[in-house]
């Protein structure tokens, strides 16, 4: 992109501060791409990698296994309630690649053939692979790729700032599962229901009304479709619980974790299966009912044992209530960041904050710039010593889960004359 003829040079970081190499420091308001959760340098943290680090860097897990996955595996199947087993991975996007392929595989080793479609909502995101992509369309990054994804069949998810005409909210909602309904009813040919769990992130800071993600999850039991929910930027605390399906009183099948799960420190994710699909795997080798799925760095030692200790320092230090607490300056800026004329509408819960910038107050009209806005509010930002990154038109705050009240007022102050400064720059 031409716009940007160079980079800052990240060179250390501590706590919620990134640290450049002349010295600059800036809040990560990013949380490093929404998965950082101590802050940076965190000593317990660094002290587990290195621990790892000195017994055994990588060992594959192909016909052999180590200690921090087998513990890991433990330690997630316990937070994640129905949940069975785990299939590592290294990224969200690979995460997700096998949950697809779990879906789809679980319904020929059952040998129920018809069920080979795929349901999902609009503006999802899942990741940049292209079984992600085709599962999570947002038309604005993949548009390009459009011939060569699978279709899906998609429905809209309600987002109380955009009602249809003649629609209260809960008629909106209702429409929408509806629609889930008669299609579901129509047809016995769909696999899978795959939807990111309790808010869309990348589609724009769609946070699901109460209830909204419930009934889809018992429309999936009542049509015996898989429910597969991606809680790789969702769960883990972001939205102020430690499993969001949990608090959306919803049952998957098949669930994803990333981001978080290290702390934001090393590279690994997970796909975890109930019993039922997990039992549909197994028979004898010729069978050929296994997962044929598996990358190089799949269940890394040193990452698992990051994991190990950022789900002990979760309990040990009971982040998710202290998120919960936290979370609630937020609200002290709503009227404040609302009054500024190109905020639109803001969208909250946990530690995930969306601004979305509009052209018009009244008809919510999406802000259009010639330069990006990403671009506007990175140099703003950084003026003000934050680090931001849009997506669109939405400003997004996703910092570090343990920063600290006072940082969070500080953030929050400096957001705002971001936003005034980046309007003469945007008008
Ligand atoms: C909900 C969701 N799923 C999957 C992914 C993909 O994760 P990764 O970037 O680690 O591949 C992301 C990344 O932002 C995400 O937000």
């Amino acid at each position: 992109m031409d716009e940007w003829s160079s980079f800052d040079t990240i060179s250390k970081g501590k706590g919620i501060w990134l640290i450049d190499s002349k010295g600059n420091k800036i809040i990560d308001a990013v949380g490093s791409m929404w998965c950082n959760v101590w802050g940076h340098s965190n000593s317990q943290l660094v002290k587990a990698i290195t621990k790892q680090t000195k017994q055994i860097q990588h060992s594959s897990l192909f016909n052999l296994t180590n200690e921090p996955v087998e513990k890991l595996a433990k330690n997630l199947i316990k937070i994640s309630p129905g949940m069975n087993k785990v299939f590592y991975s290294d990224n969200g996007s690979s995460a997700m690649e096998i949950a697809i392929k779990m879906a789809l595989q679980y319904w020929k080793n059952i040998d129920q053939t018809n069920k080979t479609q795929i349901a999902t909502v609009e503006n999802g995101y899942h990741g940049d692979t292209f079984g992600a992509m085709s599962v999570g369309y947002v038309p604005e990054f993949f548009g390009k790729f459009k011939k060569q994804l699978f279709s899906t069949i998609q429905f809209p998810v309600p987002n109380k700032y955009r009602i249809p005409k003649g629609f209260t909210f809960l008629d909106y909602q209702n429409d929408c599962l509806e629609k889930i309904e008669r299609r579901f009813s129509k047809k016995d040919d769909i696999a899978a229901f795959i939807m990111e769990s309790g808010a869309q992130m990348a589609g724009g800071v769609i946070i699901y009304p109460k209830d909204f993600q419930r009934k889809i999850s018992k429309l999936c039991k009542k049509y015996n479709i898989l429910f597969v929910l991606d809680e790789i930027a969702t769960g883990f605390g972001r939205l102020g619980s430690m499993v969001q399906y949990q608090e959306q009183k919803s049952v998957p099948d098949i669930v994803a974790y990333g981001k978080m799960l290290t702390g934001g420190y090393l590279t690994m994710a997970a796909t975890l299966a109930n019993k039922k699909v997990f039992d549909s795997f197994s028979g004898e080798f010729n069978d050929c009912k296994h997962l044929f799925h598996g990358h190089t760095y799949t269940g890394n030692p040193i990452a698992a044992a990051v994991a190990n200790e950022n789900i002990q320092m979760y309990k040990k230090y009971n982040l998710i209530k202290k998120i919960q607490k936290t979370s609630k300056i937020f609200s002290k800026y709503y009227e404040e960041i609302l009054d500024i004329d190109i905020v639109g509408d803001i969208r909250h819960k946990g530690m995930l904050m969306g601004i979305e910038l509009v052209s018009n107050k009244k008809k919510k009209k999406p802000i259009k710039t010639k330069k990006s806005i990403n671009k506007i509010f990175f140099e703003e930002g950084k003026k003000q010593g934050i680090y931001l990154r849009t997506l669109g038109n939405i400003v997004m705050l996703v910092p570090p889960l343990s920063i600290q009240e006072n940082e969070l007022e500080m953030l929050l102050s400096r957001t705002i004359k971001t936003i005034q400064a980046a309007k003469s720059k945007i008008i």
